[in-house]
């Protein structure tokens, strides 16, 4: 499974013919991301919450690419009203089942406000997601809290994508602990250097992680990719 970065908290998981596209956020809606929404196919888009830097290019891209979208009950149904006409509206604690494998609604400590519509709108979520047989653990926006640890003993998780960047969610410091509760073999930092807010140093990062803990840091930069 491809594990490809597109700055901030979006990701492109591809595993045969599936390309789950998580948080779609690209250019030029991200300052960072190397592409547009018209350079993205998506099969599957994955959303945690509502805020613009997850969400920003959901609607368009699941218009163009006919992609099933997977949302909280409330955003799901945002969208359908926006014209998406594929969407699965779980929440908290649901699954919702695929060929290529599934995805499930976990807590994250956040706030969650479509900001066009000026309105709370449901819970975030982080995503348990298993793409051919590897689970990813994308852990939305979220401060650090201890049911992590919970999140994953329910479900042993092989990659973790953990926001660094501080100010909207946990920063580098509180990271290094989730990382530890989270327990996978690999992580990959998320959430950083998009705005001067969350600037953040993914390497200081990637030493506290390795000196504490037996998982290995991989840093993406926008547009880098990682098998796993
Ligand atoms: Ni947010
Ligand atoms: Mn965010």
């Amino acid at each position: 499974m491809d594990i490809r970065f597109l700055g901030q908290a979006c990701f492109e998981l591809s595993e045969g013919d599936a390309r789950v596209v998580v948080d779609p956020f690209l250019k030029p809606n991200n300052p960072v991301s190397p592409v547009t929404a018209d350079e993205v196919e998506a099969t599957h888009i994955l959303i945690t919450h509502g805020h613009a830097d997850h969400i920003a290019d959901a609607v368009g891209l699941a218009k163009r690419t006919g992609a099933h979208c997977v949302a909280v009950v409330e955003i799901a149904s945002w969208l359908s009203e926006q014209g998406v006409e594929a969407v699965s509206d779980p929440n908290l604690g649901g699954t919702v089942e695929f060929d290529w494998g599934w995805v499930k609604l976990v807590q994250a400590f956040h706030t969650n406000t479509i900001q066009l519509a000026g309105v709370v709108i449901g819970p975030p979520a982080g995503l348990v997601i298993n793409i051919g047989g590897t689970t990813v653990y994308h852990l939305g926006d979220t401060c650090l809290f201890s049911d992590l640890k919970l999140i994953a003993e329910r479900t042993p998780v092989d990659v973790a994508l953990i926001p660094i960047g501080g100010h909207y969610t946990m920063d580098r410091h509180d990271a290094v602990l989730a990382a530890e509760f989270v327990g996978a073999k690999t992580v990959i930092p998320m959430h950083y250097n998009t705005f001067p807010p969350i600037e953040a140093d993914a390497g200081a990062f990637k030493a506290d992680v390795e000196s504490k803990t037996d998982s290995q840091v991989v840093i993406l930069e926008p547009g880098e990719s990682h098998t796993v």
